[in-house]
């Protein structure tokens, strides 16, 4: 989608949402999760931990050979130009800690480790908690777990390979998803099936997190039809990301809002 393109939507949305905030939600357990996931702005003390070692990543000018199952684009970068171009920004990251924290979830799924910055922040919610992330470039694996290690998590499971042929068998160790963040491949017809696939893990609580759901007209199809699915009752559209719920109390309805 071209950047004007993009522009445009972007507006329109926040113009639909009105930065809502949560009014108009009537459902006690989606209006706390605005306010206590969405819009929470106070921060724990592992975010300046980690936005340190993000700050160091900017400096480090190793290069590595990343293989790109995503784009298909395998090439050499620098460690400093994966941290900042590939990552989610604080304020999403951030975001994934609270939703984790506040659904209380013990079982974590990541598509897309990369160099390990959001999985950092899930997992440091609670050394209690399970987090396996999935990651196809050896390269990029290999920097994320120096990344855990200095800053101690010990409750990632690191996954490398192509997610088409590493998430049935990791999700065949798994009992359940409570929450599970897409952020690998950034195209209709994997999305949809890695969705599918996690699917029969969920349960009630289970909440969905995509990534980039208008960074194209595919993902906007992807977003679409998972909208729609039979499984699917609440979803919050914040652009940049969708949030999707399967509690069959809750309306089946899009919320839009802004961050
Ligand atoms: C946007 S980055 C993840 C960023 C990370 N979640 C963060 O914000 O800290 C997406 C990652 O997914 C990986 N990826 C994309 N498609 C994949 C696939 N089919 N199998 C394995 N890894 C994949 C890429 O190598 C890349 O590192």
């Amino acid at each position: 989608m071209n950047k004007i393109k993009y522009a445009y939507k972007f507006l329109r949305h926040i113009l639909d949402a009105k930065n809502t905030k949560g009014h108009g939600i009537h459902s006690p357990y989606l209006y706390r999760f605005t306010h206590n996931a969405i819009y929470e702005k106070n921060p724990f003390y592992v975010f300046s931990q980690i936005e340190t070692l993000r700050e160091n990543l900017y400096y480090d000018d190793r290069k590595i050979f990343i293989k790109d199952y995503g784009t298909g684009n395998d090439r050499e970068s620098r460690v400093m130009d994966v941290a900042k171009t590939s990552l989610k920004k604080p304020k999403w990251a951030q975001l994934l800690f609270r939703a984790v924290n506040f659904t209380k979830a013990e079982n974590v799924l990541e598509l897309g480790t990369s160099l390990g910055l959001t999985t950092s922040y899930m997992a440091s919610v609670s050394k209690d908690i399970k987090v396996t992330s999935l990651e196809g470039s050896e390269a990029l694996a290999k920097i994320a777990r120096e990344n855990f290690e200095k800053l101690e998590i010990e409750n990632i499971e690191l996954v490398v390979g192509n997610i088409d042929e590493t998430l049935a068998p990791t999700l065949s160790k798994l009992d359940k998803l409570d929450l599970v963040f897409f952020d690998a491949n950034h195209q209709k017809e994997p999305v949809l099936k890695y969705f599918q696939q996690c699917l029969e893990l969920s349960h009630a609580e289970t909440v969905f997190i995509l990534d980039d759901i208008h960074w194209s007209s595919s993902m906007e199809q992807a977003w679409c039809e998972i909208r729609k699915h039979e499984a699917v009752t609440a979803t919050f559209d914040l652009f940049e990301m969708g949030i999707v719920f399967f509690n069959k109390n809750f309306p089946k309805k899009n919320y839009k809002m802004f961050l």
